[in-house]
């Protein structure tokens, strides 16, 4: 540890000893806190994602004071604040309509804060890049806290996964080999205990991508909601951060492109959701590090998946973290030289490799060796071509690999509502070979780009036995859910990208080994589609005010990471004084 104190960014509201010291230290002396407690201290914000509207995050208060212990322990002063919260489950239209949001919400209240670092409470899908987001944009001495997964889930017996075992469950109703009442009765036993989703969605993903980027204290991602040691997790960081702010260890000094590098290969390797490669991308976006869809081919081709977690596989994050967690994958990719930069620094002053080289391996079948993994290569798929020109992504190891390659007529809808409308209708001329297109679901078009990319497939085919088909949209997808599923197309039909003239009946050619994903009519036709498209588009009503108005004028696209525009990029925490 450095022993050399810096001078506290605080100290410009508390340090001064004049008229604007006396009004900073008095309001916060109403709360009954002495002199000593705070003035001269390092001041840790921790921003707190805590709401019961958020139910994966509803614990976040204990964690807090968890956190707190930490603070007061290491000699700092705790100050918890709460920022937007954006859980997957609740919010409409879909919680990633409002990540750029309350990343904005973070930025701005650590900047304009008396804080000399931040401990960041994320969990649920969006809280962890929007934190990320905010705090890369001041670029303070940050460290997050995940509030962990959710018990295995229990049904007549059986470990059932958050979200995964919905869709699983929802397709066998369709297809008529469940009851409704079979269905409905699994809905106690999936969620059973504070935390996150339990399967290897995008939560869990985040969390490892937190932990592989090195801004979180090891076995972060994996120890359950309610293990004890996620307390103990949340007490050492909170003793950490303080040490942090100290050593002026800022996010910059973390979020390297090497780190980036790790995170991508981490996320082949632990079968992560498609939605890492826009959310890093948005980060990497805040921090100046540049990152391009092409780098997942690139850095993640040719890595094993190697944990054998749903969706992709069988096991839930509790036996994750029973089996070693994310340190015991960091350490056979390392020990594989599989680790693109071994010498990454992380939160608490180690390397990548220092902190992961000894640890532990307690199951072979959850963390699988390299030699014999769940996917052999798990990289995400980017996907290029004239439906496609600026990326699409796939993700190999949720998909039926013999649909890899394929040749199909397109099913077209419209948007959602189109496809809910007539998806069930037995009239439907589709054909297991069919390609299902769904349009107007990107960031702009849905608006906030859902996670519906997954489509159903339609119930006459489920009950002829089909279990999966290829689908093509401009949405996301849960990281929960599965299929041979092309998913960000960009740019967006709502855009102007070519998906927005995809027809019925046109043939759509899916390669995923060439990274290549074409509609097969000729550049003419599309331009000749595309320019009448462009003379039928009407104004949206509800696009004219509000903060939708905002998100639809300034988000960028899927490959860009649908950050705003306005926010890309780092602008420090230095802040106007103002006078009283
Ligand atoms: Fe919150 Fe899945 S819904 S983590």
């Amino acid at each position: 540890m450095n022993t050399r104190k810096p001078k506290l960014r605080s100290a410009a509201w508390f340090g001064t000893v004049d008229k604007n010291g006396f009004m900073y230290r008095s309001w916060m002396k109403n709360q009954g806190i002495p002199d000593h407690e705070f003035v001269g201290k390092p001041i840790i914000g921790i921003c707190n994602t805590w709401s019961e509207l958020t139910p994966c995050n509803a614990h976040f208060r204990k964690l807090a004071e968890h956190v707190k212990r930490g603070v007061f322990e290491a000699g700092g002063f705790p100050v918890e604040f709460p920022v937007f919260s954006n859980g997957e489950s609740n919010l409409r239209p879909t919680a990633m309509f409002t990540r750029n949001l309350a990343s904005m919400d973070v930025e701005e209240s650590i900047r304009g804060n008396p804080v000399d670092a931040v401990v960041l409470l994320v969990g649920c899908d969006k809280t962890t890049p929007a934190l990320l987001m905010g705090a890369a944009s001041c670029d303070v001495p940050a460290i997050a806290v995940t509030g962990g997964p959710m018990l295995n889930g229990k049904h007549e017996g059986h470990d059932i996964g958050s979200g995964t075992v919905v869709w699983q469950l929802s397709e066998q109703v369709k297809a008529g080999k469940i009851s409704m009442h079979e269905f409905m009765s699994a809905e106690s036993g999936m969620s059973r205990s504070a935390g996150t989703c339990n399967t290897m969605g995008t939560a869990s993903t985040m969390a490892c991508m937190a932990e592989a980027l090195g801004v979180t204290l090891p076995h972060n991602a994996a120890i359950p909601a309610v293990d004890a040691r996620r307390y103990v997790l949340a007490h050492m960081s909170g003793m950490r951060i303080v040490e942090m702010a100290l050593e002026d260890l800022r996010l910059s000094k973390l979020l390297t492109r090497a780190a980036f590098e790790n995170a991508i290969r981490t996320n082949a390797a632990i079968g992560g959701s498609t939605n890492a490669a826009i959310h890093l991308k948005a980060i990497a976006g805040r921090i100046g590090v540049p990152l391009e869809l092409d780098d997942w081919t690139r850095i993640g081709r040719g890595t094993p998946t190697i944990v054998d977690l749903q969706p992709s596989g069988r096991f839930l994050m509790e036996e994750f973290y029973y089996a070693g967690g994310l340190p015991a994958v960091l350490r056979r990719l390392g020990e594989a030289n599989l680790l693109p930069h071994p010498d990454a620094l992380t939160a608490n002053g180690k390397t990548l490799w220092e902190n992961v080289r000894e640890a532990p391996i307690h199951n072979a079948e959850v963390i699988r060796p390299l030699d014999n993994p769940l996917v052999k290569d798990g990289a995400l798929c980017v996907l290029r071509g004239n439906l496609a020109p600026n990326g699409a992504v796939l993700k190999p190891s949720a998909a039926t690999q013999k649909l890899l390659r394929h040749r199909g007529p397109a099913v077209v809808f419209e948007n959602f509502d189109d496809y809910k409308a007539r998806i069930a209708d037995p009239h439907l001329d589709v054909k297991p070979d069919s390609v299902l297109v769904m349009k107007n679901c990107g960031p702009k078009g849905y608006p906030g780009m859902a996670e519906v990319g997954n489509m159903g497939l339609p119930p006459k085919l489920l009950a002829q036995g089909v279990t999966d088909m290829v689908r093509v949209s401009d949405a996301r997808m849960s990281g929960t859910a599965y299929g041979t599923v092309v998913l960000h197309v960009a740019p967006e039909a709502r855009a102007g990208g070519p998906l927005a003239i995809v027809r019925d009946g046109d043939w759509i050619e899916l390669d995923c080994e060439k990274g290549t994903l074409r509609v097969d009519i000729s550049d003419e036709v599309i331009i000749a589609r595309l320019d009448e498209w462009a003379a039928k588009q009407q104004p949206i009503a509800a696009d004219r005010s509000g903060y939708r108005k905002l998100y639809v004028e300034h988000v960028l696209q899927a490959d860009e990471g649908c950050d705003f525009d306005f926010l890309v990029g780092c602008r420090g925490s230095d802040v106007p004084s103002h006078s009283h």
